[in-house]
């Protein structure tokens, strides 16, 4: 069984991506090693909430819960909605095969 996982990206013009990854890649990584446009500022340090997300409702619960620290920083961000989470605090898993997310305001580079 291939360790594969596919993550499909929306990205702010609307235009849908699947790219590759693999187990225990932050999301973030994935959507940015593979030239999407996601700001990401600081690399994953949970220090900029420019790697916002929006996450396909149907895949909420699959998700590990968000941190506090994580919550904090996400109330920096534009927009936020109850599927709002930061990308780079998103692990890929086997479970998380296929996941969708969607660019969310003021993750533009
Ligand atoms: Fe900065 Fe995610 S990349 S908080």
């Amino acid at each position: 069984m291939s360790d594969t996982r596919h993550l499909n990206v929306t990205d702010r013009d609307g235009r849908t991506h699947t790219v590759e990854g693999l187990d225990g890649w932050r999301v973030m990584e994935i959507i940015r090693d593979h030239g999407l446009p996601i700001k990401a500022e600081c690399g994953g340090a949970l220090a900029c909430a420019t790697c916002h997300v929006y996450v396909d409702p149907a895949w909420l619960d699959k998700l590990m819960p968000a941190t506090d620290e994580e919550t904090d920083k996400l109330d920096e961000a534009f927009e936020v909605e109850s599927n709002s989470r930061l990308s780079c605090q998103i692990l890929m898993s086997a479970e998380l095969d296929g996941l969708a997310v969607t660019l969310a305001p003021g993750s533009e580079p």
